[in-house]
Parts: C-alpha cells; structure tokens; sequence
C-alpha cells in the first residue's frame, strides 16, 4: 500500500491519478474536506473520476505525529509531496515547521514503520550555487551557505537533509528537483497565477531564466524511480530553461492578449517589492511581490538534466506544445 502526502495539491493530486491509474492501492492524507473538491476536478480531466472513490483517505497533519502514525499503518512505499510553498518573509517559521520537521516526522515514520521507500519532493532551489566557471546547476553543483538564500529554499535543502539522514539510517530514498511546475488545476496558486496576471493584463516582463517541466513529467518520473531499484539519488526535472519573457510572450500568444511590453530591470522591481510590502502592511494585504521572487526573476540559473535522461532515458514534453494545449483551459 502506497501513502500519499499533499494529494491535494498540483503534484499529489496528479500523481494519485498516475497511480490508480497503475492499479496501485493507495492511502492519501488530507487535513481539509473542501480541497478534496480540487482533486476531484483533476480525476475529470484525465477522465478518472470512477478511480478517485479506489483512493483511501486519512485526515493527517505532517506536524502532528498520531495523525500521521495512523496514516502509516500498512504502508510499503511513500510519496511526500506536502510541503509549504511561499516567498514572503513573515513565512519563515512556518515553512520551517511544515517542510523540516514535517519532512523528518514523515522520514521517522517511515522508519519506524519499516517502510521499503520513500520518494521525496523537493525544488531546483534545494540545489547548489554555480560558481563563475559553472555554467548550468546539476545534481552535485555545491550548495554555498554564504549565498543570500530565501527562506523556502533554505526550508527545501533542509527537507532533503532529513531525508539524506533517512537514507544513512537505512531507508531507501529517492529526491526528485522540479523547476516551477505547470499543469492543470489549482488556477490561483503557482504557475496558473502567472497565467491569470496575464489575463488580468500584466505589462511587466524580465530577463531572468527558469526552468519548467509539466506536472505529467514530474509524476511520471517519480514513479518510474520509486519502481526501480535507484535509490539514494536526486534528478533535476526541468524539461526547458526558459526567460520570463519567452515565456510570458508565449503564453499571452496562447490567450491572444496583449504581450507584457513593460521591462522591470533589477532597479524597478528592487522598488516595486519595497512598495508591494509597503502596501501590503498598509492596506492589510498578501504580498504578491516579495524580495525573493524579485531576485528570482532576474535569476541567471541554468539547469542541467543529463543525468534522469540518461538514467531514466526519458524524454521530456515539448513546454511549448504543452502549454498551447492546457493554458485555454485554465
Ligand atoms: N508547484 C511548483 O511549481 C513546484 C516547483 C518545485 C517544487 N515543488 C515542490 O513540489 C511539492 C508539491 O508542490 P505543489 O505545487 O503540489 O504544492 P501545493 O499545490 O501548494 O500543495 C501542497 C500540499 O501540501 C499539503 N500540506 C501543506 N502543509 C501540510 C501539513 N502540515 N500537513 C499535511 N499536508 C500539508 C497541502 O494540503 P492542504 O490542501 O491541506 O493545504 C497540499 O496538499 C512541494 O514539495 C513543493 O515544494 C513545487
């Protein structure tokens, strides 16, 4: 039997549907009734709803141990994809609380319970910091302490430090890197909120690069991991390194609204999340600038992918494709 964590979120959601869809048995947590409602929306789109009922559901908390000790009773492999996911610095404790010391009761449990595997969800900015000579970021690139890290990464590096300490205790362990993450569902959090801006009519655009992969290839290879015999890896998942403005372009060509036309160099944003904070503790508001996404979005990251298309000879969808097909239906 295979436990879940974060099913209702864009990963878990995806993978449960990957995974009923492989005549697994299947056990996921959940804390909240109403997100299960999400979930339900993404077993329609894959034409799955009948297998969503197959699924096992456990109200859970990472951070509350019975909980998740009920959860594990039976468990042979385990897919961690709870985390917390934010870029606001008034954040920091709580991402420390759910995505550390949730990552290590979840890597306890695992031991506890004799669990066969663990695979675990981390991020791109879990990886290292290149150097001048490096050109792209891989595996092994080295995470360099004296850079200025924001707090969701340090949280994702910490995470994976639980899990590595898991793996020197016995368990086996998979850690997969995903760059921003896009597919269908959930239109207001993560990449669909860069869509519905567009919408909205963003003019702003940069020139900073990320890399992206489809939610179809991130499920897809973490399955393919956690049914080999691999263990004590981590795989970079970028199917493309992209600028925001390719990208931005790209997706306003797909909605036929006007394309950002206004470029924030590091000077506008530096001001505009100043300005965005200001507001925020003003008008009582969320943030939707902050310090770090400002940094991020003049990023000159590359990230390299050798080594799960080598291991795993996989091929990653073409993004552009990819989204001209799911950007219409978000
Ligand atoms: N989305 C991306 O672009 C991206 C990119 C790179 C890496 N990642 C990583 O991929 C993983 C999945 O991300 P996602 O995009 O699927 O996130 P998401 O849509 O925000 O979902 C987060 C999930 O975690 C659950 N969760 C949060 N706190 C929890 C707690 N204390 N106990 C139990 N469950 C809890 C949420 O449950 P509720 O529904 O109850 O809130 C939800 O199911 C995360 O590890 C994230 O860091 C994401």
């Amino acid at each position: 039997m295979i436990l879940v964590t974060g099913g209702t979120g864009l990963v878990g959601s995806h993978l449960l549907v990957k995974l009923l869809q492989n005549n697994e048995q299947v056990k996921a947590i959940y804390r909240n009734k109403e997100s299960l409602k999400a979930v339900k929306l993404v077993f329609e789109y894959y034409n799955a709803l009948p297998l969503f009922d197959s699924i096992e559901w456990i109200k859970a908390d990472i951070n509350d141990i019975p909980s998740l000790e009920t959860a594990f009773m039976g468990i042979t492999k385990v897919y961690h994809c709870a985390a917390f996911i934010s870029f606001d610095a008034k954040d920091k404790d709580k991402l420390h609380k759910v995505n550390i010391e949730g990552t290590a009761n979840l890597v306890n449990c695992c031991i506890d319970f004799s669990v066969q595997k663990l695979c675990h969800v981390s991020s791109v900015a879990a990886l290292g910091d290149a150097t001048e000579n490096e050109a792209t970021i891989t595996e092994e690139t080295e995470w360099n302490p004296e850079v200025l890290h924001h707090d969701y990464a340090i949280s994702k590096y910490a995470a994976e430090m639980e899990v590595w300490r898991g793996f020197q205790e016995g368990l086996q362990v998979v850690i997969v890197n995903p760059g921003v993450i896009f597919g269908y569902g959930f239109p207001d959090k993560g990449s669909s909120s860069v869509i519905q801006s567009l919408k909205k009519g963003n003019p702003f655009y940069t020139k900073g690069n990320f890399g992206m992969v489809a939610v179809e290839d991130v499920v897809a290879i973490m399955y393919q991991l956690m049914n080999s015999a691999i263990s004590g890896e981590r795989y970079t998942l970028v199917a493309e390194n992209k600028t925001f403005q390719e990208v931005l372009n790209l997706i306003a060509g797909i909605l036929k609204v006007k394309k950002p036309s206004i470029y924030a160099n590091k000077v506008f944003t530096s001001f505009a999340w100043r300005l965005d904070w200001f507001l925020s503790k003003l008008l009582q508001k969320e943030r939707k600038l902050t310090q770090a996404s400002a940094r991020a979005a003049h990023s000159t990251k590359q990230f390299d992918t050798t080594k799960v298309k080598n291991t795993l000879h996989y091929t990653f969808l073409d993004m552009t494709s990819y989204l001209k097909n799911l950007v219409p239906k978000i």
